[in-house]
């Protein structure tokens, strides 16, 4: 059976996968750059620099690192301002009674995330201390789909890989789950995240007991 339960953060605990968007599109307006929502897809759970890498490739546009760097400290404003609004309103429904669930079942919890701000918003969420281990992406070498962060949070929880519950809303996220050897739930689009082994609109859908055999 399961015993460590590794989240996502952006787009399965809260809808931040929503705000880095919005983040992204208002550097990209302002630098002209095309940029959608289909696009975006692309960008769900992959790190700062990478993402920007993805929105300049994509739009055909070069530019030099300092130059880059620039752009990227400037949508990370963005973000952060709009971070600073959130409250523990912000959670998904659902959130609370999944960690409850869990936490009932002795199950370790577990987070994932390659966002720099996760520690911030989570603080922001008010749940900060309902995770044994939160992963630094900071300290992670090779960022998802390579398995290293979910693997750093197993590591760190004393549970096996094979016991472990990665929960994720992005394909290279649900990528990461697998290659590290763990059973993947795809919180969203069941095409996009075809590789999970089960997929749910949302985590309200998540019923713990349900997949966590005694
Ligand atoms: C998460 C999000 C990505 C975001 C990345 C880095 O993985 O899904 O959209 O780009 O974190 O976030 P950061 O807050 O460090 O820029
Ligand atoms: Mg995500």
């Amino acid at each position: 059976p399961a015993q460590a339960l590794i989240f996502d953060l952006d787009g399965v605990l809260t809808d931040t996968a929503q705000t880095h968007y919005r983040a992204w599109k208002r550097m990209a307006d302002e630098e002209g750059l095309p940029f959608d929502q289909h696009v975006n897809e692309q960008l769900k759970g992959v790190d700062r620099m990478s993402s920007l890498e993805i929105i300049l490739r994509h739009a055909g546009r070069t530019l030099s690192a300092e130059q880059k760097q620039a752009l990227a400290e400037r949508k990370n404003g963005y973000y952060v301002e709009a971070i600073a609004e959130v409250t523990p309103k912000d959670l998904f429904p659902g959130v609370a009674r999944v960690l409850e669930q869990a936490r009932a079942r002795g199950l370790k919890l577990g987070l994932a995330s390659a966002s720099r701000n996760a520690a911030a918003l989570l603080d922001r969420l008010g749940i900060a201390g309902r995770f044994d281990y939160i992963a630094d992406a900071a300290r992670i070498d090779r960022a998802k789909p390579a398995p290293d962060i979910f693997l750093d949070v197993a590591a760190a929880l004393g549970v096996a890989p094979a016991r472990c519950i990665g929960i994720e809303d992005a394909a290279a996220g649900v990528a990461a789950i697998k290659s590290a050897g763990m059973a993947a739930i795809g919180i969203g689009d069941a095409t996009t995240l075809a590789q999970a082994d089960a997929c749910l609109a949302d985590i309200a859908a998540f019923d713990v007991d349900a997949f966590v055999s005694p």
